[in-house]
């Protein structure tokens, strides 16, 4: 008879430390202010935050001193084991959210994307069966709109009243696949409308990008570069424009995805100046402040085709920068990382031609450290908006907040302790994403995470990453996010804050963190 291994008892002061968690003598940053104290967490809650707390005997204490803690980062733009142009993406929600805590993210919001003719609550579930075991962070859903008929509408109004989901993305290219015409885009906006769920659009007019394309092709035009070439500045400009225009006639707020370039930010301002009677939020992605597409033209095949997503890294080597200022100043509200990453064998499907390449790069891992580098060291940005543009307001949009995206009294314990001195260059060779590519190979950023505590485990230990797959949960966002539908404009002042700033930390271009 087979005998069973003795259970091995956890003493109970051990237990309680795992329950129980100090953090001590940090910079407190939240999106409206930074205050000197301690964050004490229990049972995946923050319980107690200030000065002179009270606190159980056996917790465990980190030693926050000379650090900033900070709201795990929410990424509101992920494609974990998506299948798309004939691959499956590198990391599934297992490698993917284990990237994610490594890098100072605890929720990731990932894409439903059903085939045209699919039932989006299938296409829900399927999601949610892939993911449910694996994640080892908290997740939420958007859905995609990828066709349109009554029976979509119906299922638009279950998933908003039933199953958590209060975002749709709607595609104005990909034409052979998810894209809808005007027609059906503004139906599909009449309908979030209806339930108060936020638009979403992938602004690029696919008729003009399938026809360059076929002009390119038969000239000979066959490398990554012809990925560029069919799709210039102008075409996500035109897309964003209508986006704008119609969700205006429909009378709604809008969310436009993964803006690239430096037209697709004019037309956003340039709808916002006419009088957009709703707000319209503006992402952008890591890789557009990380890196430009220059890479796209690079000599070998794999380097090149790492670097196309859609709408395109911009070969406009200002972009960068005028993009971080567009972060810094508002006009763009968020940065996600679009993470949908494919293997070089993946990539090869385009070696001879260029629009099978399948579209996608990393980010979910380096997201906050890129843009630390890019914004926080160099000036442009202090650690509050730091904060807003990575966590606080995509929690805020998608209505999540303040459970995610703020650190305060009963918010999940999905924390950051963010070491600003801290040197690492960014590698494939050490990076924790499945992918074997990585578009920030070689930059040097000082600034990541020493420790990331996710729903008060702590899963980044002074650099030892610990995830537990599966513990992650599903996070249901209701519908009509006050935020969202609450009237209040992007670029309008933020709410009063309500965190005192106590010790203003000098920047180098001599700014100050400032609470709004
Ligand atoms: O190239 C991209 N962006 N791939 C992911 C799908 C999408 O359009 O977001
Ligand atoms: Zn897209
Ligand atoms: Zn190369
Ligand atoms: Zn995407």
């Amino acid at each position: 008879m087979a005998t069973s291994a003795p259970v091995k008892k956890v003493p109970i002061h051990l237990q309680s430390s795992q329950n129980r968690l100090l953090i001590k003598n940090g910079k407190i940053v939240n999106d409206d202010g930074m205050e000197d104290g301690d964050v004490y967490i229990e049972d995946g809650v923050i319980k107690q935050v200030g000065r002179n707390l009270i606190i159980p005997g056996g917790t465990r204490v980190i030693d926050a001193t000379g650090k900033l803690v900070m709201p795990g980062g929410v990424d509101p733009h992920t494609h974990l084991e998506l299948e798309m142009m004939g691959a499956k993406t590198a990391d599934d929600f297992y490698k993917g959210t284990r990237a994610a805590v490594a890098g100072g993210t605890t929720t990731v919001i990932d894409f439903v994307l059903p085939n045209k003719g699919q039932s989006l609550i299938e296409a829900y579930n399927n999601w949610r069966e892939k993911a449910d075991s694996k994640v080892c962070c908290d997740y939420a859903l958007h859905v995609g709109v990828t066709w349109w008929s009554s029976s979509v509408k119906k299922d638009m109004e279950q998933l908003a009243a039933e199953m958590g989901v209060n975002s749709f993305k709607m595609f104005m290219a990909y034409r052979d696949s998810w894209m809808l015409d005007d027609y059906e885009l503004m139906c599909a906006m009449e309908a979030c409308k209806e339930i108060q769920a936020l638009p979403q659009v992938h602004a690029e007019n696919g008729h003009i990008i399938a026809r360059n394309t076929q002009r390119l092709l038969a000239r000979g035009v066959t490398a990554p570069e012809g990925h560029l070439l069919s799709r210039d500045e102008e075409v996500e400009a035109e897309a964003v424009n209508r986006a704008c225009v119609i969700a205006n006639q429909v009378n709604t707020p809008l969310y436009i995805v993964h803006m690239m370039s430096k037209s697709a930010v004019r037309a956003l301002q340039e709808a916002r100046r006419r009088g957009q009677k709703n707000p319209v939020f503006g992402e952008t992605l890591a890789a557009t402040v990380g890196t430009d597409g220059s890479h796209c033209r690079n000599a070998c095949f794999r380097h090149a085709a790492a670097h196309v997503l859609s709408p395109p890294l911009r070969a406009d080597p200002a972009t960068p920068e005028a993009i971080v200022e567009a972060l810094a100043d508002d006009v763009l509200q968020v940065i996600g990382s679009d993470n949908c990453t494919f293997h070089e064998k993946d990539k090869e499907l385009g070696k001879d031609d260029f629009s099978k390449i399948p579209n996608g790069v990393n980010g979910v891992e380096d997201r906050l450290a890129v843009l630390w580098q890019k914004a926080v060291n160099t000036g442009v940005m202090d650690p509050c908006r730091f904060v807003a543009v990575t966590s606080s307001t995509a929690a805020k949009i998608f209505n999540m907040w303040p459970q995610k995206g703020r650190v305060a009294v009963n918010s999940d314990a999905d924390v950051v302790v963010w070491d600003p001195r801290l040197e690492r260059t960014i590698s494939a060779a050490t990076h924790k994403q499945a992918v074997d590519f990585n578009i920030f190979e070689g930059q040097k950023v000082v600034g990541s995470p020493q420790y990331v505590i996710v729903n008060g485990r702590v899963c980044l230990d002074d650099g030892v990453l610990r995830v537990a797959e599966g513990s992650g949960r599903f996070i249901k966002t209701p519908a009509n996010s006050p935020y969202v539908f609450g009237g209040q404009l992007p670029g309008a002042a933020a709410p009063e804050a309500h965190l005192t700033i106590e010790t203003p930390t000098k920047y180098t271009n001599g700014n100050t963190p400032s609470p709004d």
